[in-house]
C-alpha cells in the first residue's frame, strides 16, 4: 500500500489520573468534550492526519492511564515516542508537583531528544484555580520546555498545543535529516508558513483500540 503521508510523529500523554488526558486528545480528535470521568486502562491510542507546513502528517497518539498500578505497562511505551505531553490539573496542586515524577520518567524511560511539553489543563475552571499560570511557566522553564495552559472543555489551546508539538517535532526531524534532501530551499521549516491543522474538512481521525 502506498504511504499516505510525509511524516509520523508518534506522540503520548502522561501525566496523574484525572487531570483531563483522555479529555484532551477527545477534544483535539473529535472537538466534542463529556464531563463523565472514565479513566483510562493501561494506554489507548488514536490516529489524527492532518496537513503541516504543506506536508501530509500522520499523529499517533497514545493516552496513558494515570493511575499509578499502570505505571509498568505505560512506560513501556515511552521508548518510540517523539514527543511527550505532560498534563498537570491547574485546580489539583498534587498533579502540578507530580510532574517532576513525570519528567523523571521520560528522563529514565524514552529517547533522550524526546520533545516534551507540560499542559495546565483545566483552565476554564478560573474559581478553583490552584495553580498560578505563573509556577508552570517557571517550572517549564526551569526544564527548557514549552508549556502552555489548555481547557479540554473549551478546547482552549488544546489544537495549538498539539500543532506545537508536531511542529516542534518536524523541526527536529528536518534539521537531522540530510538538509540537501529536506532542503526544497526553506531552512528546517521551522520558519515555513505554518498551514493549520484546523482547516475545514477537519483532520480525519479514528480510534485504534
Ligand atoms: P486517567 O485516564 O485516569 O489517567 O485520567 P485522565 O487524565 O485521562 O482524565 P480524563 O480526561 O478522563 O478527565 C478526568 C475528569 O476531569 C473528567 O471528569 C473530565 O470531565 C474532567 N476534565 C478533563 N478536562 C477538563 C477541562 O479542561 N475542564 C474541566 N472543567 N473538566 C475537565
Ligand atoms: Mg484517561
Amino acid at each position: 500500500m502506498a504511504k499516505t503521508y510525509d511524516y509520523l510523529f508518534k506522540l503520548l500523554l502522561i501525566g496523574d489520573s484525572g487531570v483531563g488526558k483522555t479529555k484532551i486528545l477527545v477534544r483535539f480528535s473529535d472537538d466534542t468534550f463529556k464531563s463523565t470521568f472514565i479513566s483510562t486502562i493501561g494506554i489507548d491510542f488514536k490516529i489524527c492526519t492532518g496537513e503541516l507546513e504543506g506536508k501530509k502528517i500522520k499523529l499517533q497518539i497514545g493516552d496513558t492511564a494515570g493511575q499509578e498500578r499502570f505505571g509498568t505497562i505505560t512506560t513501556t511505551y515511552y521508548r518510540g515516542a517523539m514527543g511527550i505531553m505532560l498534563v498537570y490539573d491547574i485546580t489539583a496542586v498534587k498533579s502540578f508537583e507530580n510532574i517532576k515524577k513525570w519528567l523523571g520518567n521520560v528522563k529514565e524511560y524514552a529517547a533522550e531528544d524526546v520533545v516534551r511539553m507540560i499542559l495546565g489543563n483545566k483552565c476554564d475552571m478560573t474559581d478553583e484555580r490552584k495553580v498560578k499560570k505563573e509556577k508552570g511557566e517557571m517550572l517549564a522553564a526551569e526544564h527548557g520546555i514549552k508549556f502552555m495552559e489548555t481547557s479540554a472543555k473549551t478546547g482552549q489551546g488544546v489544537e495549538e498545543a498539539f500543532l506545537t508539538l508536531a511542529r516542534d517535532i518536524k523541526a527536529k526531524m528536518d534539521q537531522k535529516s540530510d538538509p540537501v534532501e529536506s532542503g526544497g530551499g526553506s531552512s528546517g521549516g521551522v520558519t515555513a508558513t505554518v498551514q493549520r491543522l484546523t482547516d475545514r474538512p477537519r483532520r480525519s481521525c479514528c480510534t485504534l483500540m
